[in-house]
């Protein structure tokens, strides 16, 4: 949080139903602890209808380990599970808060908030889940740009404990304040950062993954001591290259390329063999092969 001297900020306003666009792997996370933690009713809506189903067997399965576990209740899993509703869009009528993490393309994330913006009240914030794309351009698109505003969950999202919020130039102090009371609500702390490419996290994570894959690619160690040297010798749960597998090497990729572009400086050169292991198709876990296989 920031220190600040001027007027203190305007009360939060109470969010009372959420709206999730984009039922992928961050989307279904949002939904899960929206629902689940901060106990909000979830409408939740993917333009492929066979991945919201997805999704419900998705939080199912997690919801599930944590009744194993004896972290919650069978009845606070049915409940959460209801709480969360397969929507289309023209049902965000009385969605004060609308949340989008749909795949990381701004022209497409331009275009959906045009249309959330048509379905939801004047009032309804707007808040995406993007990593890399300005939120200023984003809120641009809209006649609510003062609404508009970076919500940036980590990958898993009901374990991670961060959001960064990322304010755009036009974003107002009472559309921050209700994101912050929220992703609190959700059991998240938050930090905030100025809208500028990689905001805090991709800006020092993406550089140092980059590095590991450049140490890899000089040949000055095997993969396995890279990862080995920073899991346990700076204490992270994946050493860099099993954490850019997870992430994704075309998404690690893409932000390089933002960072590289954006803040033209070559230390954000992306390796080489990054966009060689990209352009092989082996973009991490979710292909089975990256820098590492899995079955
Ligand atoms: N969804 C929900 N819960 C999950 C999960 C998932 N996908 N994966 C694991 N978990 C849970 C497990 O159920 C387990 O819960 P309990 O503690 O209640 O038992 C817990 O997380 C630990 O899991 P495991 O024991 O199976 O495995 P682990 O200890 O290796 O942890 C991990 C897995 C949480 C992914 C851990 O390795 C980790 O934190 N890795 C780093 C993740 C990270 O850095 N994420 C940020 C990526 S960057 C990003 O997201 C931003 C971007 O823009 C690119």
């Amino acid at each position: 949080s920031k220190a600040s001297s001027g007027p203190p900020p305007p009360p939060p306003e109470t969010v009372k139903k959420i709206g999730v666009v984009g039922a992928g792997q961050m989307g279904a996370g949002i939904a899960q602890v929206a629902a689940g933690v901060a106990k909000l009713p979830v409408l939740l809506h993917d333009a492929n209808k066979a991945q919201i189903d997805k999704a419900f067997k998705f939080i199912d399965v997690l919801l599930q380990k944590d009744v194993l576990k004896g972290k919650i209740t069978s009845e606070e899993k049915d409940e959460t599970l209801g709480r969360i509703t397969k929507s289309d869009i023209a049902d965000f009528k009385d969605v004060d808060f609308a949340i989008e993490a749909i795949s990381e393309n701004s022209a497409l994330k331009r275009e959906l908030l045009g249309v959330l913006e048509k379905a939801l009240p004047d009032t309804a914030i707007l808040a995406s889940n993007t990593s890399s794309i300005s939120i200023t351009r984003l809120a641009a698109a809209t006649k609510r740009p003062e609404k508009v505003i970076g919500m940036h969950f980590m990958n898993p999202v009901p374990v991670m404990k961060l959001v960064e919020i990322i304010p755009g130039l036009a974003t107002s102090p009472q559309t921050l304040q209700t994101t912050l009371a929220l992703s609190h609500s959700m059991g998240k702390t938050t930090t905030q950062s100025s809208d500028m490419p990689g905001f805090i996290a991709n800006r020092v994570l993406m550089p140092y993954i980059n590095e590991a894959i450049y140490v890899l690619q000089e040949g000055i160690a095997i993969k396995e001591d890279i990862d080995t040297t920073m899991k346990l010798g700076t204490n992270v749960p994946m050493g860099p290259l099993t954490l850019a597998d997870f992430i994704g090497l075309d998404t690690c990729l893409a932000i390089l390329k933002v960072l590289h572009t954006q803040l033209g400086d070559d230390k954000y050169r992306p390796s080489p063999l990054l966009v060689k292991y990209v352009d092989a198709g082996w973009l991490g876990k979710k292909t089975g092969r990256g820098f590492y296989t899995y079955e």
